[in-house]
């Protein structure tokens, strides 16, 4: 099986807004610590986009009770017709990685900073997938060419169960800005229609690479005052389990003159709708 490992990445510690912008473009994440509260770091947050930025602000507050709270009401939200149920997951378990803001589609934020207030005691770690670095590695191996193919070319439905996107593009592509975006969440499918049934085992198969990327690099603490900043095109992230009820990481979401579509206003997971479609 392909090394995959190498996906997954430490980011660099670096300090300024510019360190943390090069450094985004670079490797697709940086670190920076020293932002005391949340007004700091969605000031400092908006710096990293500079000229570019257009909005920014706390998406959501994530901690144990809060997510067990947003977690019962999503759980209460039926299966759709092809047996998708939504599941928000414990604190306990480790994260699916994901583009945060997935249900929006185009929508979705193309800057992700996430501030630590205060970490786990223990657990709780957090790791970064490259999946620009991840679809160089399958490239590199023939025997995952039909893969890469199918990633690259085939339109898939990014939509989360009963909350449709009213489009279809494939995992990965080049936005019209000039970004790599490679995207994955625990509810892509095959479009449905006669190529379903064969679309099937390459979205598998490209779940499974992201899990091994996940499940095979390295992870990394986050101290309170430091923040994560991310290309959320192209990095997907997440963190260990932990059961810590204290612990406490601002979401912070970005959208740069870079970004597909940018929403007018505050979107919501719990019910993720389609700002166009609303
Ligand atoms: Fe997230």
């Amino acid at each position: 099986m392909t090394d995959v490992s190498s996906a997954s990445f430490i980011p660099r510690r670096v300090s300024g807004p510019q360190g943390a912008r090069e450094t985004i473009a670079a490797d697709g994440a940086a670190i920076v610590s020293g932002l005391p509260d949340e007004a700091s770091a969605v000031a400092f947050a908006r710096q990293v986009m500079g000229d570019k930025a257009v909005r920014c602000g706390t998406q959501f507050e994530a901690t144990k009770t809060g997510g067990a709270r947003e977690a019962m009401t999503v759980a209460a939200q039926p299966a759709d017709h092809r047996g998708r149920k939504r599941d928000f997951g414990s604190a306990e378990e480790r994260m699916v990685a994901h583009n945060d803001g997935f249900a929006f589609g185009d929508y979705a934020p193309d800057h992700l900073f996430l501030w630590c207030e205060r970490p786990a005691d223990t657990g709780g770690d957090s790791f970064l997938v490259d999946t620009a670095r991840l679809m160089a590695l399958l490239d590199a191996d023939p025997a995952h060419a039909d893969l890469v193919d199918f990633c690259r070319t085939v339109d898939i439905d990014h939509s989360e169960p009963n909350y449709p996107q009213g489009a279809f593009t494939p995992i990965t592509r080049t936005t019209p800005s000039g970004r790599f975006q490679g995207r994955f969440h625990p509810y892509l499918a095959p479009v449905e229609g006669p190529a379903e049934k064969a679309h099937w085992p390459f979205v598998r198969s490209w779940e499974a690479r992201v899990h091994q990327a996940r499940d095979t690099g390295p992870m990394f603490r986050v101290e309170a005052g430091e923040m994560i900043c991310i290309d959320n095109y192209r990095v997907l992230h997440g963190r260990d389990g932990h059961s810590d009820p204290q612990r406490k990481v601002c979401s912070i979401w970005g959208w740069s003159r870079d970004a597909v579509a940018i929403p007018e206003g505050p979107l919501d997971i719990v019910v993720p709708k389609i700002p166009m479609a609303s």
